[in-house]
């Protein structure tokens, strides 16, 4: 069976999905999910993220871990968790950079939190030199300093859409299209009043807006083990700097937009952060959210064009264009240097961290 027609089977017994419930099946269903298949990313996949675009970006937040290290005080020991660490590039890099930090490595213990076996396994490869433990969970991560790093992963996490009817907010849902070829969305009457970042009750009528109730969960654990132990996080992701109504929920197969009902499992899932409704968590949890600010700025802020400067002088004139193509493509405000945001997390005390002067 495909996972459309055990979904289809699963509404005909139980009712219509949740955008969230068919968010978790598409992606991470055991064996169909779309993170469960194997290995998405690159030219021949279906997406590129910033840490395969160059090694200079690992790098670069390899050398702010550090920072971030020093700045709590350079515990003895300190656990650096990558949230959803795809093929294990951005650790990597991260980890090579890590010896400039004088002392940092020495204090690193490394903890990996993923939920695709395919993808664990390819991590394990690239990381075999390192000594890396694997959680399912953040919550598994055990207590103590740390520095999270999560590129690309609050936009995979389920979120909830609903509709602002005037008085009334209804619950958009997944069901089975009324001539049973295939999925559509609905509507269906108010049965509750949602849960909604403050930013978005006042939001006019006639709008959609949504909630990721599990990006506002781990951003709470997160600031709260960093108010306790100290620390930092930082996320990378596109979204927007103040909640705001909108559909931004998407499906991307071979670099194009795909239609997120049509054959799922096959097609990435994602949808806008809210970084305002983080942030606000955060502060909520006793700790601080620095930014967001644009990728272009904070890896400008952090060096990246004195370290493509530096790469270059001991490349080929083809290695060179690729190191120049790359800084582009990571900095430029019309490509993902304005498209994806940086936000920190820091304890309240804590001084500023580079990138967010
Ligand atoms: C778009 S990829 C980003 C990969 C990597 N951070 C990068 O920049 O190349 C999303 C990653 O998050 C993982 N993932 C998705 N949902 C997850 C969840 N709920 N818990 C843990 N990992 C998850 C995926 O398996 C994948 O490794």
């Amino acid at each position: 069976m495909s996972l459309e027609e055990i979904l289809i089977e699963r509404i005909r017994g139980t009712g219509p999905l949740t955008i969230a419930e068919y968010m978790e099946q598409a992606l991470a269903h055991p064996e169909h999910g779309y993170y469960m298949r194997g290995d998405p990313f690159g030219v021949s996949g279906d997406f590129v993220t910033a840490p395969e675009v160059s090694q200079m970006f690992g790098e670069l937040l390899g050398l702010w871990a550090g920072v971030a290290w020093m700045t709590a005080g350079s515990p003895e020991t300190i656990n650096l968790v990558e949230l959803g660490p795809g093929r294990g590039t951005l650790m990597a890099d991260m980890l090579r950079a890590a010896p400039l930090v004088d002392g940092f490595s020495d204090a690193v213990e490394v903890h990996l939190v993923e939920t695709s076996p395919a993808l664990q396994e390819i991590q394990q490869q690239k990381l075999e030199a390192a000594n890396v433990v694997w959680h399912r969970a953040f919550a598994d991560v055990p207590e103590g300093p740390l520095i999270v790093i999560a590129n690309e992963f609050l936009d995979a996490l389920p979120i909830e859409q609903y509709f602002h009817a005037g008085d009334f907010w209804c619950p958009r849902m997944v069901d089975i299209k009324p001539d049973g070829d295939g999925l559509c969305f609905v509507l269906l009457p108010p049965f509750d009043q949602p849960e909604l970042p403050p930013g978005l009750i006042d939001a006019p009528a006639d709008v959609m807006v949504e909630v990721c109730p599990a990006a506002l969960d781990i951003s709470e654990d997160i600031a709260r083990r960093i108010a306790d132990h100290g620390g930092a996080a930082l996320f990378v992701d596109y979204g927007h700097g103040q909640s705001a109504p909108g559909e931004t929920l998407q499906a991307v197969k071979n670099h194009n937009f795909h239609d997120p009902l049509v054959d799922p499992g096959t097609a990435d899932l994602t949808a806008h952060v809210d970084f305002g409704a983080l942030a606000q968590r955060v502060f909520a949890s006793g700790a601080r959210a620095l930014g967001p600010v644009t990728q272009g700025d904070f890896l400008t802020t952090l060096g990246i064009v004195e370290r493509a400067e530096i790469l270059r002088k001991n490349a080929t004139p083809e290695q060179a264009e690729d190191i120049a193509q790359a800084l582009k493509r990571l900095v430029d405000p019309e490509e993902m240097g304005g498209l994806f945001k940086v936000m920190a997390v820091t304890a309240l005390e804590a001084p500023p961290l580079p990138g967010f002067d």
